[in-house]
Parts: C-alpha cells; structure tokens; sequence
C-alpha cells in the first residue's frame, strides 16, 4: 500500500539521494530534499517540471542535530546520506577515518530516525528505508570501516522493523549494488599506496576488481525507481536491492548459509 505523508530524503544534493528525491515527487509524494548546501538544489525543481510544486529544498546536515527538522507529516523517511573514505588497509586506517564514516552513516541517521519514529508513531503509519551496502554479503578487503557502518545500520534496521512494525511503521533496507554516482566513481581510491608490501598484492586486485564495474554502474535513476517502488510496496522481506548487482548478490545470500558463502568469497581473494 502506497505510503501517506511527506517524503523525507537525506543527501539529496546529487547522487541515490537526489534521484530518489526526483522520483518521490515524479509519484505524487509532497518531497522535502535535505542536504548540506541547498544552493546545490537550485536545479531540482527545473529537472522536475510540472512536479516542482511538490519538493522543497531544507538545509540538513545530519552531523548536526540542530540542522536536522522534520515536518510533522513525515510518513516516508530515506536515509540516504553518507560518506566514503579511501580504503586502506586496517593497520594503517586511522581512528579519524572510522569516526567520520560513524558519524554521518550511524549517528547521523540515528539522530534523523530518532525524531521521525514519534511523529510517525503518532500517525499510525511510515516507512523508514535505510540504504545500506550490498558490499555487506561479501568480505571486500579494505572495506572495513565503510562496512562496518553499514552493518551497524542493517543490525538496527532488523531491530527497529520489529519493534515498530506493530506500529503501523514499516523498516526496510536497500543494498545497492554499484550505482554511477561520485561515490562509486571514487570507490576505486586505491589501497595500492599501502605502507607494507605485505597488502600490495590484494590492493591491486581490490584495483582491478573494481575497475570495471566504475563506468559501468546502473544509472541513479534507475536505482531510485526501483527504490520508490520499494516504498510503495507491501513486502514481508526486509532487505531489497536496487540493481542487477546488489540483487545478484542478495540472491546469492539467501541461497546460501552466510557462513559458507563468505568463507568462499574469502578464498577467492587468496594470492
Ligand atoms: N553508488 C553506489 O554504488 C553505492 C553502493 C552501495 C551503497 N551506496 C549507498 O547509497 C547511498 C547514496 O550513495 P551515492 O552513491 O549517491 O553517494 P554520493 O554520490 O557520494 O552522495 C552522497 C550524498 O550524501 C550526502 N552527505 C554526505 N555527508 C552528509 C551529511 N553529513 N549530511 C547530509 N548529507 C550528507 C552528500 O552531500 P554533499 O553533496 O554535501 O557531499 C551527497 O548528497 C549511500 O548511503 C551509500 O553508502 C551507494
């Protein structure tokens, strides 16, 4: 059943977010787009047409509380925004880069979710899509600190799906698997630099793994439509993928007991 209410989207200045942002209000929903610098929504409503009317542009960084205000009629919440780093490997990661990925992908949606649940909560009804990582079902070396943040968030999403579906608040979760947005044209920021030769073999094939998919990810709005259309539905899963590669590694996942398919992954990273 089609989701009532405003639709808030986090990190609507480019990227998922933005595209989401557009195709909520392509469908009808009254959309608040929040981002850091709204001058870098000044376009949306010309890239819209005749759906303009529908979204507004809102300051919101979610790292800080006070930037962060929801309209009393939310009943769509996405929880999009968040930040990458180099990935490097874990001995020379410093505490900096983990509490910058924490802050904005954990906290930050936390404090944003955290002022969403009562007034949903006092509507009887809402979504809560939280976007995750499909890099979640495969151990990518490097990849600690982002998949970390994400897992955090996946592990909330199960416990809050439950204790708010009686509700009427419905959570789910998104894996992307490789969109075309900065993100994933940075994501190849190389490992290769590492300080001990011990990691430079895995750091050139991180390299030369993901080369190829940079380029050549599913478009952004193509993401969003299947995103959207995830909120509209009414689904028993809770994780839901948005493009070929997130669902093939979703199907893989259900296929096969976690264990073993992350113990296979893991060998095929092996020199
Ligand atoms: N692209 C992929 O292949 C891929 C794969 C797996 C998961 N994802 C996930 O999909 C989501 C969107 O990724 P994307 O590829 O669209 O990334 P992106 O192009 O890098 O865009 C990230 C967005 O998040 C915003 N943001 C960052 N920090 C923020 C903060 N403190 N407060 C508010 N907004 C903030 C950015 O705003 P500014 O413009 O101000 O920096 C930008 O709008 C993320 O959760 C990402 O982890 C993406």
């Amino acid at each position: 059943m089609r989701p009532e209410g405003i639709a808030v989207v986090t990190g609507s200045s480019r990227g998922i977010g933005r595209a989401v942002a557009i195709e909520l209000a392509r469908q009808g929903f009254d959309v608040v787009a929040t981002m850091r610098s709204p001058d870098d929504g000044r376009d949306l409503g010309e890239e819209l047409g005749p759906a303009a009317g529908r979204l507004t542009v809102q300051r919101m960084d979610v790292t800080e509380p006070a930037t962060i205000r929801l309209p009393e009629e939310v009943g769509v919440l996405v929880n999009n925004a968040a930040v990458e780093r180099p990935h490097t490997p874990f001995e020379s990661t410093p505490m900096s880069t983990w509490r910058e990925m924490f802050e904005t992908n954990v906290f930050g949606l936390i404090e944003v979710t955290r002022r969403a649940v009562p007034l949903m909560r006092a509507r009887g009804h809402g979504v809560i899509c939280n976007v995750t990582s499909s890099s979640l079902l495969a151990p990518v070396p490097f990849y600690g600190p982002y998949r970390a943040s994400k897992a955090a968030v996946s592990a909330l999403s199960e416990s809050l799906r439950t204790e708010l579906l009686p509700l009427g608040i419905r959570v789910i979760e998104i894996l992307p698997g490789a969109i075309e947005t900065d993100m994933l044209a940075h994501s190849e920021d190389s490992p290769v630099e590492v300080d001990h030769p011990a990691y430079r073999p895995m750091a050139e094939r991180f390299v030369e793994m993901r080369r190829p998919l940079i380029g050549h990810g599913t478009p952004a709005n193509a993401a969003a439509s299947a995103i959207v259309e995830t909120i509209c539905q009414q689904s028993d899963a809770i994780r839901h993928s948005c493009d070929p590669m997130g669902a093939a590694l979703l199907e893989a996942w259900r296929a096969n007991p976690g264990e073993r398919l992350m113990a296979s992954m893991s060998e095929g990273w092996m020199p």
